[in-house]
């Protein structure tokens, strides 16, 4: 269990945000086929919630009731407008919120946010307090790590989240500048959860028991998992009852398509589009399709397919 200001967490691993991914449908499915610690929205921009709160809890947020412990991921270069923006989301149901100090993006980084943050301590620890100052719900800072840069800002990010009391921090072991294909920097993650008195989280590349097993030797208190809980939401169950030495029936291939299906048909509701769904179907195939032998046939397919009902019959066809 992981012991947080307000609450606990009740198992050690975490299902991350991903953008265009971490809609409720998805973050629902975790839920009801795992028993995360938490999920995460994905990053929403603070003036975005300041200028359409009603849009961003209806497509961003929209917390599920099976939703136990929700992280609200923010964006923002302002102290001010991410005070906001806090209160906002904690009306909203956040239970932790979380600021992104990682995005590599060009975009997120020209605007002073995201993994920008990370080269300005002083800014940082504004944006810190004012989360603190404006909510009573843990705060988390999801951070990237020096690597192999000259940047250096490791060690002044101890020190800005201890003076600025953050209750938890999420590391992922890679540079904003290395790519997926560069091997996460363990020991860097050691590093943070060796200074630091609060729990803090490894993240990267985590997928099995042995990856797992890596990553929780770094000393971290839990484990934050990305891509591989995409169309596996019962991956962090299997996670942990392995840990347990135990192991769980991984659910048939006829009922991962029945899971694919239902994560779309919500994001029909969810989108009320039946268009827009779709199109987030063609880019989760290739995540469900993981076990299917052949699965290029299967992506190509359902590229092809323009409604609900072809979707349904193109996955009768491969998921026999
Ligand atoms: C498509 C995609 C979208 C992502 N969106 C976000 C995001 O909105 N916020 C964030 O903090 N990280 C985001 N990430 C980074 C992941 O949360 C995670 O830190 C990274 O993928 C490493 O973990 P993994 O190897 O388990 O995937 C994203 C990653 C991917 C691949």
């Amino acid at each position: 269990m992981i012991k947080l200001n307000t609450i606990n967490l009740e198992t050690k691993l975490i299902q991350g945000p991903l953008a265009g991914v971490s809609a409720r449908p998805f973050r629902e499915l975790v839920w009801q086929y795992s028993k995360p610690a938490y999920t995460c929205t994905e990053m929403i921009s603070c003036k975005t919630i300041l200028h359409d709160r009603d849009f961003v809890n209806q497509r961003f947020i929209n917390k599920s009731p099976l939703e136990k412990v929700l992280c609200v991921q923010l964006s923002a270069s302002d102290p001010r407008e991410l005070g906001e923006a806090v209160k906002i989301v904690t009306d909203m149901g956040a239970d932790i919120i979380d600021l992104n100090c990682g995005c590599p993006k060009k975009k997120i980084r020209s605007k002073h946010t995201g993994s920008k943050l990370l080269s300005d301590p002083h800014m940082l620890y504004q944006l810190i307090k004012a989360m603190k100052d404006n909510t009573h719900v843990p705060i988390s800072i999801k951070i990237r790590v020096d690597g192999t840069s000259n940047d250096n800002f490791n060690h002044d990010i101890v020190s800005v989240i201890k003076d600025a009391g953050a209750d938890l921090l999420v590391v992922h072991g890679r540079h904003w500048q290395e790519n997926y294909e560069t091997p996460c920097h363990y020991e860097q993650i050691a590093f943070f959860a060796n200074e630091l008195e609060i729990p803090v989280i490894g993240n990267g590349d985590v997928a099995s028991l042995e990856t797992l097993k890596n990553m929780l030797a770094t000393g971290c208190a839990g484990t934050m998992i990305g891509r591989a809980g995409v169309g596996q939401p019962w991956l962090i169950n299997q996670l942990l009852a392995e840990l347990d030495e135990a192991c769980i029936v991984k659910p048939a291939i006829k009922k991962i398509a029945a899971i694919f299906l239902t994560h779309i048909e919500r994001l029909c509701s969810l989108l009320q589009s039946e268009t827009f769904a779709i199109l987030h179907a063609r880019k989760l195939a290739k995540y469900y399709a993981r076990d299917l032998i052949n699965r290029h046939a299967f992506c190509a397919a359902v590229n092809q397919s323009h409604t609900f009902n072809e979707l349904q019959q193109v996955c009768g066809n491969y998921f026999e």
